[in-house]
């Protein structure tokens, strides 16, 4: 049974699956973290894999970049394939300076300058928010782990470049600053929408590969460590979520 993006059968994947948006590195994660991992799906080279992870079923898929590919995906997996628990994992720009490269970035909220979740939602705002009991195994994972995590609201953006010439991020983000913030990202917003239409859990984890306050940017090396260190979170999120 294949749905238009993604060539597999039912039982391919698991109920929890990690969402990176680079296939490559959805690739990377199964050689890496997950036991027995095989590939599921490829279509257009989009790479899919299910593995074992503590004993547990986990699969792997890339998303692509921005909120209407992110939101074909999740809609695929959750109502085609089963999956019940969805973790984005991520990269984002810090929006505040306490926000410091390499932390990682637990999306409570996703607010936005999109209009998809108004289409979704008969032109009201929906509050996007991650899923309460996911969200509880996120923050009990991160007071466990080494890695520095910050939960609040994320900007969920379709655009990575400003629109406006010879506008600077950071007055782009202004009142996303005003308002507290933490970061921006392109995916959050419309995974927490899908997932709440279609009753399943989603979270986005999202690790800080610049600063749009400060300035700087992880280098290639640092970047690849602290998306490695936000996986093992990840993954822990899902032991957690699986023994409740
Ligand atoms: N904007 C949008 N998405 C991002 C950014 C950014 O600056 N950095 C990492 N993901």
């Amino acid at each position: 049974m294949s749905t238009p993006h993604i060539a597999a059968e039912r039982g391919d994947f698991a109920p929890d699956v990690l969402l990176p948006g680079d296939p490559l590195r959805a690739r990377w994660i199964a050689e890496t973290f997950l036991e027995q991992a095989h590939e599921v799906t490829a279509v257009r080279n989009m790479l899919g894999y299910t593995g074992w992870y503590g004993g547990r079923a986990v699969s792997v898929m890339g998303t692509g970049m921005g909120m209407a590919s992110m939101a074909l995906y999740a809609t695929e997996l959750i109502t085609e394939f089963g999956c019940r628990r969805l973790i984005r994992v991520g990269s984002c720009g810090a929006l505040q300076a306490e926000v410091e490269l390499r932390s990682v970035v637990l999306a409570v909220g996703a607010c936005t300058d999109s209009n998809i979740n108004r289409q979704r939602f008969a032109g009201f705002d929906f509050a996007a928010t991650a899923h309460a009991s996911l969200l509880a195994a996120g923050l009990a994972a991160a007071a466990a782990a080494a890695t520095t995590v910050h939960a609040g609201n994320v900007f969920s953006t379709d655009l990575f470049y400003p629109p406006v010439l010879g506008q600077k991020p950071s007055e782009l983000y202004g009142p996303a600053i005003e308002m507290g913030v933490l970061a921006v990202e392109m995916e959050a917003a419309a995974l927490y929408a899908v997932a709440a239409q279609h009753r399943a859990e989603a979270l986005a984890l999202c690790v800080v590969s610049d600063h749009l306050v400060r300035g700087g940017h992880l280098s290639a090396e640092e970047r690849q460590e602290g998306f490695g260190d936000m996986v093992v979170l990840a993954l822990d999120v899902l032991q957690r979520a699986g023994e409740r």
